[in-house]
């Protein structure tokens, strides 16, 4: 009989939608020097943990769980153990992690990760430990192998980096300055995904309204847009994340206009109040965003509007937190990601001398859940026995027997349905309307 001597690797993610496709890349590169993927940990030969920094909670997981490999690693001296991501990218961390985790055996960074077959081979070949981050951007990488998650929709960055240097936010140290990828490599990423059958691509990047500003070519991501709507084949386009105080009138109408395009747009407010909004370096107004927002609702019909929300930012009042209150319930969005205020190293906020107290933060995040409940809830009974069109991505999560999908405007969808679906558009008639997700029956 055979043995099996395949080796297996199994890749941890955390944090936000460009470290799922820096994973997707790690993956795709070890399965084309013959590795597999497994969830099962233990199984594993190579455990890859891809970290992020955004918030302390973030950070506290993969120390947790970077504790829990040095049993296993005593158990099988020869599973290799490397560490990557944002995390890695913060001065001095690299250090830390080796210093309390001295049996981790590849360290890397955000902008070296094309490099870990490499990394990988010299491990194996000679059993030496490696650490290597790199403080600068170099140009962009392009065709690495890429093993996508789904076979229906797919992530393509289009940009790298933040420009934006919000006071709390610790992306811009992490990930660099911005770069935009050329046209032509989105476009033949774009065509290759259709090619293999993919129906959806989002695109990407921390702010994707700066996009081309680099190319020195007149370039905008309103042509972008128009340019990826004209690909063959492919349905539907989504975009994340918009920057509220960049975000055009050529990219609403493009929204509008173009038929593949997503009526849905993701505009982080964080805070209601304007006395904090310039605190953090935000650039807009609470009545600036509330026009933004009504300009979207009145020229995109249909258009869902989710959000980021952070309470608990240094010297927020009780009366700025309200200004956050009355901006959810005045925008109506149609989902929101709330998050308490997490004090990141060496950014401005962090020198603040105002913080608030952790009881204050949790007092104002529980008000806060209930009002964006409340409102999401609300704006998803509208569905109740509208029929909308779904893309059909897999089958549900917790029922084997359903399908889920999303409607155009990003809505989860689970319904009753043959998997011959998967894949396709489908017409679901709603018939009951929950505060995450909407469920339906195939209509005809
Ligand atoms: N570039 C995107 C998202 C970046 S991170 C944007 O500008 O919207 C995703 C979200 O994490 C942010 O929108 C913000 O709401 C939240 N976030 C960032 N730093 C944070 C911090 N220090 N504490 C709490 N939430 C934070
Ligand atoms: Fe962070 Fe602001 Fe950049 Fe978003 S725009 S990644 S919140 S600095
Ligand atoms: Fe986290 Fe890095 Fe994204 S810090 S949110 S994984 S850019």
């Amino acid at each position: 009989m055979l043995q099996n001597t395949e080796l297996k690797y199994y890749i941890e993610t955390w944090g936000c939608q460009m470290n799922e496709e820096d994973s997707e890349k790690l993956s795709g590169m070890l399965k084309r020097i013959g590795y597999s993927n497994t969830e099962v940990k233990e199984e594993a030969d190579i455990i890859i943990f891809n970290t992020c920094c955004v918030r302390e909670n973030a950070e506290n997981k993969v120390f947790g769980n970077l504790g829990l490999l040095k049993a296993m690693k005593e158990k099988k001296p020869n599973l290799i153990i490397a560490i990557c991501g944002c995390m890695m990218q913060q001065k001095d961390m690299a250090d830390k992690v080796l210093k309390t985790f001295p049996y981790v055996d590849i360290i890397f960074g955000t902008h070296n990760s094309y490099k870990f077959p490499e990394y990988l081979d010299m491990v194996q070949k000679e059993g030496v430990q490696i650490k290597e981050i790199i403080n600068k951007e170099e140009g962009i990488v392009e065709g690495l192998p890429i093993d996508r998650k789904s076979d229906v929709k797919a992530f393509v960055t289009i940009m790298y980096g933040c420009n934006n240097f919000c006071t709390y936010c610790i992306v811009p140290y992490v990930r660099g300055r911005e770069r935009s990828r050329k046209v032509d490599d989105i476009l033949k990423e774009v065509k290759e995904l259709v090619s293999l059958g993919y129906k959806e691509v989002t695109l990407l990047g921390q702010n994707v309204n700066s996009f081309g500003k680099d190319l020195g070519d007149d370039m905008t991501f309103a042509k972008l847009l128009r340019v990826v709507n004209e690909v063959e084949g492919l349905e539907r386009i989504r975009f994340m994340t918009s920057h509220p105080k960049d975000l055009t009138d050529d990219v609403i109408q493009a929204v509008k206009e173009c038929d593949k395009l997503c009526e849905q747009i993701h505009l982080p407010v964080q805070s209601g109040s304007s006395r904090v909004l310039k605190e953090m370096n935000r650039s807009y107004t609470k009545e600036q965003y509330l026009e933004l927002a009504r300009k979207i609702r009145k020229e995109i019909p249909g258009v869902s509007i989710s959000t980021d929300i952070i309470i608990g930012f240094p010297g927020e009042t009780e009366e700025d937190f309200l200004d956050t209150l009355d901006l959810v319930k005045e925008v109506e969005y149609d989902s929101a990601f709330t998050f308490i205020y997490s004090r990141r190293n060496n950014t401005p906020a962090d020198r603040m001398e105002n913080q608030i107290s952790e009881e204050i933060k949790h007092e104002r995040f529980n008000r806060l859940v209930k009002q964006v409940n409340e409102i999401v809830e609300k704006r998803n009974k509208e569905y109740n026995g509208e029929v909308v069109e779904v893309l059909v991505e897999g089958k549900s999560k917790n029922q084997e027997d359903r399908l889920m999908g999303r409607t155009r405007n990003g809505r989860l969808v689970n319904f009753e349905g043959s998997q011959e679906n998967i894949g396709k558009l489908v017409n679901v008639k709603i018939t009951k309307a929950g505060s995450f997700s909407l469920t339906g029956e195939e209509y005809k």
